[in-house]
């Protein structure tokens, strides 16, 4: 009789949910990570909803697909628990384009001024930082200070985005995404000629020239959320390709149609199964935030959960 070879994939998703019952740990993944990360995860995500969660977990051990920034923000909210990622190489572009020594020499010269941190950025800056924010709640979080100015950073087109929903000046930090710099707006005129009628819905993190086709601009769990309301049956979508496999299994009656195939974030990609199941048996890569940049850099995070 002929036996049916297994399919590694699957087992490699069974070893993973065994190491984890063993380990009392819970699998937090993105909405980027790899289709078959978000299959073994316990909860997929935004960065606010991710953060969220790592606060409530009552397990111990978490481990963390998605970037460095991400991992950093769920220890910082759960430092009793042992975080892990499983490439601690996946970094951001963003975050790295807001050093911790050039946020201090700007804020040394705009006395008075509050920061505004968008959480894509590293502990140490969070720590120099008045109040966090991510994609989903940025104007609400500008909205609540007190001063009329604020320096926001690191995203200049978040921070445009912003200025149009605040009466306030935002002084802008000129760093980008360099995957949703990807999203071209020719690219979306000519889907729209092919799908009339799709709707438009992009990151905040596209370039005015896309955000001003769009029909919503949300982040991607403000995405997933909408998609399953729309009437709707092709939705056209501006954000990094893996919120398509998120989209598709949350809404499978309609089609979402990527901007372009470009839009992968390389370091979302790190993360894979094999790495998932390593971290797990070995507990590696944890993640530690020294003491002195933790306090305040979770003191940031924390006003920002306060607000929404
Ligand atoms: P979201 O919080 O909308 O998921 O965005 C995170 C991110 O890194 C976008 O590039
Ligand atoms: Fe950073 Fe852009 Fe990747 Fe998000 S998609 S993690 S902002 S490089």
């Amino acid at each position: 009789m002929s036996q049916v070879a297994a399919d590694p994939r699957v087992e490699l998703a069974e070893r993973i949910a065994r190491l984890k019952r063993e380990r009392n740990a819970v699998i937090l993944a993105h909405n980027y990570q790899l289709g078959e990360v978000q299959d073994v995860a316990d909860f997929v995500g935004d960065s606010l909803e991710l953060s969220r969660k790592a606060a409530a977990t009552e397990a111990e051990v978490i481990v963390f697909c998605g970037v460095m920034f991400m991992a950093e923000t769920a220890k910082l909210l759960s430092p009793e628990r042992t975080v892990l990622i499983p490439d601690p190489r996946a970094g951001c572009p963003m975050c790295d384009m807001a050093p911790a020594e050039a946020v201090r020499k700007r804020k040394a010269e705009l006395p008075g001024v509050p920061i505004v941190a968008y959480v894509n950025t590293t502990a140490a800056v969070k720590a120099e930082a008045d109040i966090c924010c991510t994609s989903a709640n940025a104007a609400a979080v500008v909205n609540s200070l007190p001063e009329q100015r604020l320096l926001f950073l690191p995203d200049r087109n978040l921070g445009l985005w912003v200025q149009r929903h605040t009466d306030k000046e935002v002084i802008l930090w000129d760093g980008y995404c360099p995957t949703h710099q990807r999203i071209r707006a020719q690219d979306i005129s000519r889907l729209k000629a092919q799908h009339p009628g799709a709707p438009v819905v992009v990151h905040p993190e596209c370039t005015p020239e896309v955000i001003a086709l769009a029909d919503e601009v949300l982040s991607t769990g403000q995405m997933v959320r909408w998609a399953r309301e729309t009437p709707a049956r092709e939705v056209i979508v501006g954000t990094e390709v893996g919120l398509i496999h998120r989209l598709q299994k949350d809404s499978p009656d309609k089609r979402f149609l990527p901007v372009t195939l470009l839009t992968t974030c390389p370091n979302m990609k790190r993360i894979t199964l094999e790495k998932v199941a390593w971290a797990l048996e070995d507990m590696e890569h944890p993640v530690e935030v020294p003491e002195d940049i933790a306090g305040p850099a979770r003191r940031a995070i924390e006003r920002m959960l306060e607000v929404v």
